[in-house]
């Protein structure tokens, strides 16, 4: 039987009606103070439903992982309540939703932390960059505060309370934010982890935070309704390993044994949202899915259009695709897609932060934007 991008999908307990999935999009509009989901948010995520799976933007699960103003989390019984209003907005349109549990680590700035600490990280190495800060402008990251040993379970507590709380608020399931230069990933590569504990030095125990993230997790949710993004030639935030291929493959097959509902790869033709060539061809997401073993999903994200993602599913090197910046400004992306209909074109300036314009007022294809 031919596979294509409308292809129902099992994913763990759930039957997914495409693989047409929506990638995680951080647009910085929750309800300050608080950083609460509201109307608006549950009204974008809703108008977005027919994805066979909506992956939310990143959501930290901690006070302390937040990196950009406005950005909702689940760590608190108030974003937790207001994710119901997304959740049950989704679930009344006949979507499924999962939740990206998120931590920037040092991709952060002391005015964004509570007290105006320091970030925190696994050494006290700068990321470099800007961080958008609730006085409205971007300003330079700084060095950060490298964790003491003890506080590491610390962190991952959080991620298992952020994964409780993520079930309170209705959603399906839950994705583990290992990708483009976050906390996990800086635990990961040798380039931003010099530590010398049980957390740094081999891969192994670079690895060890993760993994440890991933099994805190699933125990809340069980195996099947937890995916993993991760980014094997990501450079963002200032991340980087002299091998990337030893560190994934050996992340991937560790990953695997967990069995999770899907692995979900940014291919490296993306850096962060920017396209490019010069990339190592064995970071490519197909060479990782002979690791995967059972029922666990590859989802290819990152720089695909229509034609890239039915190529992809029907020759099977993915079984979803995940869409960005198409989904942003084509909230029927399936709808358009299954009729080979012309999409909007989307509108960078008002990607992060704002207000409805350039995040619910994107038309439909019947021109409603309910
Ligand atoms: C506005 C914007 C926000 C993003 N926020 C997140 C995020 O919160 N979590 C994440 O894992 N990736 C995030 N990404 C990366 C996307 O999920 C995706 O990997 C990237 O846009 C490439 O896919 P595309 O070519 O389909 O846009 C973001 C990208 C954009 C454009």
């Amino acid at each position: 039987m031919s596979v294509d991008l409308f292809t129902p999908l099992t994913l763990g307990p759930l039957t997914l009606p495409n693989r047409v999935f929506m990638a995680p999009l951080t647009r910085m509009r929750a309800t300050m103070p608080g950083n609460v989901p509201g109307e608006l948010n549950a009204l974008y995520y809703r108008q977005r439903a027919t994805a066979g799976l909506i992956i939310t933007e990143a959501t930290p699960v901690s006070p302390y992982g937040h990196g950009y103003y406005k950005t909702p989390g689940i760590h608190t019984e108030a974003q937790a309540e207001g994710w119901q209003l997304v959740t049950r907005a989704v679930h009344e349109a006949g979507g499924r939703i999962f939740c990206q549990l998120w931590h920037v680590g040092r991709q952060s700035h002391p005015d964004l932390q509570p007290g105006g600490v320091l970030p925190v990280a696994p050494s006290a190495l700068a990321s470099g960059g800007e961080s958008p800060v609730p006085s409205g402008i971007m300003k330079p990251r700084v060095v950060p505060r490298a964790l003491e040993t003890d506080e590491v379970p610390g962190i991952v507590e959080e991620f298992r309370r952020g994964a409780t709380l993520a079930k309170a608020a209705g959603f399906d399931g839950v994705e583990v934010h290992g990708a483009n230069g976050y906390l996990l990933e800086q635990f990961l590569l040798a380039g931003s982890n010099q530590r010398t504990d049980r957390y740094g030095g081999s891969v192994e125990k670079r690895a060890r935070f993760y993994l440890e993230v991933v099994a805190a997790v699933t125990a809340v949710w069980g195996r099947d309704r937890v995916g993993a993004r991760l980014s094997p030639a990501n450079t963002y935030g200032g991340v980087d390993d002299p091998d990337r291929w030893g560190v994934f493959s050996y992340l991937v097959g560790e990953l695997a044994r967990f069995q999770l509902a899907y692995l979900h790869f940014v291919e490296p033709r993306v850096a962060g949202h920017t396209e490019r060539t010069d990339y190592d061809q064995r970071l490519l997401s197909r060479n990782f899915r002979p690791f995967l073993t059972g029922d666990t999903r590859l989802v290819s994200a990152g720089g695909h259009d229509y034609t890239s993602a039915a190529r992809a599913i029907g020759d099977g090197e993915a079984d979803a695709v995940a869409f960005g910046r198409l989904f942003i400004s084509n909230p029927d992306l399936v709808q358009r897609f299954q009729g080979r209909n012309p999409l909007n074109r989307y509108d960078r300036a008002t990607f992060y932060g704002g207000t409805e314009v350039g995040y619910t007022d994107y038309p439909a294809l019947n021109n409603s934007v309910t």
